[in-house]
């Protein structure tokens, strides 16, 4: 992609190492939103199923897909993604994220789904522009300065999913967004129609945080 004219994504390969340690632990400084603390996540670098680095000179912007190993979890990839903040707002993020979701209908996936916290706009506007949707709320799911903090599950479907009939949450709350504007209503998601494009489901999703993990 050329987003900027010397700004590159590309598969990082493993001479990428220290420069994404260096990324992980700037984007810990300096976002509030990242899930580790400045200073906690030390000198190994996750090893997901595939990631993509965006370079600007050095590395300026992440993410992971991370699949499990187990055949019932296999389609389904877990995102986690950064962009600097000296590069925020200029389609870093979304390049990156829409090359991510090309690949994974490369190799098959069938779905992708993160976790963002419900105060992340940015973020939560980059996943609704790219097509997820938000599928649950894990409430006070992390503690952040003394202040319980709420995440959304957010998923988007690759394709047809066969969804088993019934297997939709009924009566249970389901959450739909736009960017600037979040909104919750009651509704039943039981008539879910399978497509990628369907209605939001409100079931539970996998979080893949740790764990062994494929190459796909
Ligand atoms: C969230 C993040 C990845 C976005 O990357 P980015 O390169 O700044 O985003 P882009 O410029 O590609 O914007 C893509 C879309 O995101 C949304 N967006 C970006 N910044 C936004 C903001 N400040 N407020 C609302 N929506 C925003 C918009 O929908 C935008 O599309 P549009 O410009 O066509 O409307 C980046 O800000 C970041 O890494 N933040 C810190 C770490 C983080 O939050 N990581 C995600 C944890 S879940």
């Amino acid at each position: 992609m050329d987003t900027d004219t010397d700004v590159k994504i590309r598969p990082a390969d493993p001479t990428d190492a220290a420069g994404l340690l260096a990324l992980q632990a700037t984007l810990d400084r300096e976002s509030r939103y990242m899930l580790l603390e400045p200073g906690e996540r030390g000198t190994e670098l996750p090893d997901p199923s595939y990631r993509l680095i965006c370079f600007d000179g050095e590395p300026v912007g992440y993410v992971d897909v991370s699949v499990l190993p187990y055949a019932r979890a296999r389609g389904t990839g877990y995102v986690v993604m950064g962009v600097r903040s000296s590069h925020a707002g200029r389609g870093l993020g979304r390049a990156l994220l829409e090359a991510a979701i090309a690949r994974a209908h490369d190799r098959g996936l069938r779905r992708l789904e993160l976790t963002v916290m419900t105060h992340n706009r940015a973020a939560l506007g980059l996943y609704l522009r790219c097509g997820f949707r938000i599928e649950g709320l894990r409430r006070a799911a992390l503690h952040i300065d003394g202040t319980d903090i709420d995440e959304y599950y957010m998923g988007r479907l690759l394709r047809p999913t066969g969804t088993v009939p019934g297997s939709a949450v009924r009566d249970s709350r389901n959450l739909s967004a736009t960017p600037g504007h979040v909104r919750a209503s009651a509704r039943d998601t039981s008539s879910a129609d399978g497509t990628a494009d369907g209605p939001a489901h409100t079931v539970k999703a996998s979080v893949l945080r740790s764990g062994p993990i494929i190459k796909v």
